[in-house]
């Protein structure tokens, strides 16, 4: 057979979104308000079966997942699942540059699958800032059977969403915003939605816990820390680190962690704490770890974390998390056959945030643009060909000097294209970043300006592999992207007001040999439920 029949026959078998012997998960979910007060103040929150958080979608890697959401709140919604991969499907990442919204009353079925992937994430709503209103639940990705775990296996896993919290309503929050109003100070800290000294994690004496810690909040960064125990960093966002002690961790807006914890102190209650990080109020979460036999309420002061301030130790810690090269992940081969170091950089794209004034409302900008929805989602306007919904241009790639504006950037990048992103951060406040659709290599950080020398500071060789990373004040993050996943994918602040308010872009990777034949890179086909709107409505 020639390489040609060979490249078609192996196209045409594996082109289909689905393949038979992959296990498939169905969930339905109903999705509504309840009136809830987690600091004493009663204020709608977003349930999904009428639970906050949300139930867990406990997955293996390959499994196909069907969501279906029925829509019960009074305005559209939209699910967003942070860190899993929807590898050749944009059309289900749930952000409003690729799906239009599910209407009230209406429902719609997300299909993907959790392909070679493994670890820790969440979903959160990620419409009109719903997130403001809960709505989150944690995702687990499994190991295949056939594929070793590099750490002996957990007695058990608990699901641990941290986050700042609002009292206000969050339709009243957005439309402060829209007045051109800042966000105030958080009014506390939670943990599994519940308030201080509320939440109970009861753990055995001897066994070794796996805690799935996600930073689900709207702009606060926390550190997490344990009162007596120290946390054996195992792995973020689907990638497995180098196995490493910390007694506290910081862990910014979005990101994901997995820690061994081992109750291994004498047999009593410890505390648990999630601390806000960077701002003026110190607000603490607290919950307690329960040794099983033990009756004895923990009381007395809190443990101590690092000082609110201090970003020296942010940064270093940052940097001292890397990838294990020697294990493997939702492979068996290791994670460090990978050579990303050896590969040669494509392009280059700094990204500098910024704030601008429109109309007496404060935006955000990434160089120096502040990004508006149009009426139809970017990726429907792509496939459709609808024209004058988004715009292309190379000079996304770079800070500009001119007057911000507001538009609908989209950066146009190619399959197999190994890139280079800085986020250039010149405010004051910490930043973190997130990328739908990939991880990427975070090989470095530093104070000041970034220029191309610094490159050669660059960890070139187990960089932590991951979706989500933060950008200190005055400060620079690197990460290298290995363009492997075709589609429109969502590249945002992770701040949910920043976000809000314009720090958001797209990235369409696409194909080089458009529609030719079928390739099993391309983007699966367009779903047949996809819901029309805007301008796609009529095409
Ligand atoms: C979801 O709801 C549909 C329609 O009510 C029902 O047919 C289906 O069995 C449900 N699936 C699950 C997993 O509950
Ligand atoms: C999650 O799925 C795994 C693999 O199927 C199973 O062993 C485990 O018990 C499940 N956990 C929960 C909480 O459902
Ligand atoms: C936590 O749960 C355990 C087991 O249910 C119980 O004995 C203990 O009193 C609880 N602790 C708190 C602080 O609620
Ligand atoms: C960012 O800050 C640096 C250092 O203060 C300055 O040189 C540069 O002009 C700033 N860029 C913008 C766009 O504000």
């Amino acid at each position: 057979m020639s390489t040609l029949l060979l490249f078609l026959a192996f196209s045409l078998f594996s082109f289909s979104v689905v393949d038979a012997e992959d296990p498939q998960l169905f969930f339905n979910w109903t999705v509504s308000y309840s009136l809830q007060s987690p600091l004493g103040v009663a204020k709608k929150v977003i349930v999904i079966n009428d639970q906050f958080p949300g139930p867990v979608v406990n997955l293996t890697t390959n499994n196909v997942v069907e969501v279906t959401i029925f829509n019960k709140l009074d305005e559209p919604f939209l699910m967003t699942w942070n860190g899993v991969l929807m590898r050749r499907n944009s059309w289900n990442d749930g952000v409003q540059g690729t799906n239009c919204p599910i209407l009230p009353g209406q429902s719609w079925t997300y299909t993907f699958q959790v392909k070679d992937q493994i670890g820790s994430f969440f979903y959160f709503p990620s419409l009109g800032f719903q997130a403001a209103a809960g709505g989150y639940g944690p995702i687990r990705i499994n190991n295949r059977i056939v594929i070793p775990i590099p750490f002996d296996f957990p007695h058990d896993d608990f699901d641990i969403m941290i986050g700042d919290w609002y009292n206000m309503d969050f339709q009243d929050m957005r439309a402060s915003l829209d007045q051109g109003h800042a966000l105030p100070k958080p009014d506390g800290i939670l943990i599994n939605s519940l308030p201080p000294y509320k939440a109970n994690f009861t753990f055995q004496p001897g066994a070794t816990y796996r805690l799935r810690i996600s930073n689900v909040g709207l702009k606060t960064s926390l550190n997490f820390r344990i009162q007596g125990h120290k946390m054996l960093l195992i792995e973020t966002e689907g990638s497995y680190t180098v196995k490493q002690y910390y007694s506290s961790l910081d862990i910014h807006v979005g990101q994901s962690f997995s820690v061994l914890v081992t109750a291994n102190r004498p047999k009593k209650s410890y505390y648990m704490v999630a601390s806000s990080r960077f701002v003026s109020k110190m607000l603490y979460g607290v919950a307690y770890v329960q040794y099983s036999g033990s009756n004895r309420i923990r009381t007395g002061r809190l443990p101590l974390g690092p000082s609110l301030y201090n970003y020296d130790y942010s940064m270093e810690q940052a940097r001292s998390i890397r990838w294990d090269l020697a294990v493997g992940a939702a492979r068996p081969n290791p994670q460090g056959s990978f050579h990303y170091g050896l590969i040669k950089i494509t392009r280059t794209i700094v990204l500098q945030n910024g704030i601008a004034v429109e109309n007496n409302q404060v935006r955000f900008t990434i160089n120096g643009i502040s990004f508006i929805y149009p009426d139809t989602p970017l990726k429907l306007a792509d496939y459709f060909k609808i024209p004058n919904v988004f715009t292309i241009g190379e000079d996304t790639d770079q800070p500009t000097k001119h007057t911000p504006t507001l538009g609908t950037p989209v950066i146009d990048a190619y399959y197999r294209d190994f890139i280079e992103v800085v986020f250039q951060n010149n405010q004051s406040s910490i930043q973190t970043w997130h990328l739908d659709g990939y991880n990427f290599f975070v090989v470095g950080m530093e104070w000041g300006m970034w220029t191309p020398t610094l490159r050669s500071t660059y960890n070139m060789v187990d960089a932590i592999y991951r979706s989500t990373v933060q950008v200190y004040p005055l400060s620079w993050t690197a990460v290298l992207i290995s363009l492997d996943n075709l589609g429109m994918w969502n590249l945002r602040s992770q701040d949910i007001e920043k976000r809000y308010l314009g720090q958001e872009v797209y990235m369409r990777v696409r194909g080089e040999n458009l529609n030719a034949i079928p390739d099993p890179r391309d983007e699966i086909p367009i779903p047949a439920n996809i819901i029309r709107c805007g301008r796609a409505k009529m095409s």
